[in-house]
């Protein structure tokens, strides 16, 4: 199998079932057209993001790593008239690209973009009070994983969804060699969720348009 066969595949969910709109289009141009990396979720994946906020229930939502706002905008959706996504980007180039991104589907009300270093930013809404959230998607510098989710767990409620990114990366996490900082903030959050009695946890491989990877899903019990 190839990456073209994975990705064709991806293409004919996102045309069948996924449901892909104009807004999601219109982001991912944006996206290309700034110069951003084409890193975001697929869109059976930014698919998956939002069924799981809507069955989890959530009416607040906490993104970790929003780039162009792509999968913001799929979570954002997910939330009731009155719920909130804040979502969290170091990069102002990122976050104003995602600004406009949220604005053209119409969810400047649901969806904040906060810049600034997430573990900062992460302070800053517990000390304002708006945890818990129902719903969380880490997907920003993989080598905090292992804080994020200590965070996430702090901002949580008893049934929230938490959503984990790039956890496979073509089998980095069990190659015995790999210490790039990444690899070992994923393992981290890994050994830290192994010790974790109040998460109940899997992974999934996936291959798609970016390759073999996979995702991390757990429940606070
Ligand atoms: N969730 C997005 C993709 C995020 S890519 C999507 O699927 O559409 C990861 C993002 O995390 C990048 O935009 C990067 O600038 C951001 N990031 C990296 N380190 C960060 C940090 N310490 N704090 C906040 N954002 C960070
Ligand atoms: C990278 C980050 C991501 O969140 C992703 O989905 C793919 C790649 C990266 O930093 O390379
Ligand atoms: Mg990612």
């Amino acid at each position: 199998m190839t990456n073209e066969r994975w990705c064709a595949v991806d293409d004919y969910f996102t045309r069948t079932i996924v449901g892909e709109d104009r807004a999601l289009e219109a982001a991912l141009a944006a996206n290309a057209a700034a110069g951003l990396p084409d890193i975001g979720v697929s869109a059976p994946l930014g698919k998956l993001l939002h069924l799981l906020a809507r069955m989890a229930g959530a009416r607040k939502a906490l993104e970790i790593g929003t780039l162009g706002g792509y999968s913001s905008i799929w979570i954002a959706r997910a939330l009731p008239p009155d719920g909130k996504l804040i979502t969290l980007e170091a990069n102002e180039k990122h976050a104003a690209t995602a600004r406009e991104n949220i604005a053209r589907a119409n969810l400047s009300e649901k969806a904040e973009v906060r810049i600034g270093c997430a573990l900062d930013s992460l302070s800053k809404i517990e000390a304002e009070g708006l945890a818990p959230f129902g719903f969380v998607f880490i997907d920003a510098d993989k080598s905090n994983n292992a804080k994020y989710l200590s965070w996430a767990m702090r901002l949580s409620r008893p049934g929230t969804a938490i959503v984990v990114d790039n956890v496979v990366r073509d089998g980095a996490i069990i190659r015995k060699t790999a210490s790039s900082p990444d690899v070992v903030g994923v393992r981290c959050m890994f050994d830290l969720i192994a010790q974790q009695p109040r998460l109940s946890a899997t992974a999934i491989q996936t291959v798609g348009g970016k390759g073999w990877d996979g995702f991390l899903l757990a429940v606070v019990v």
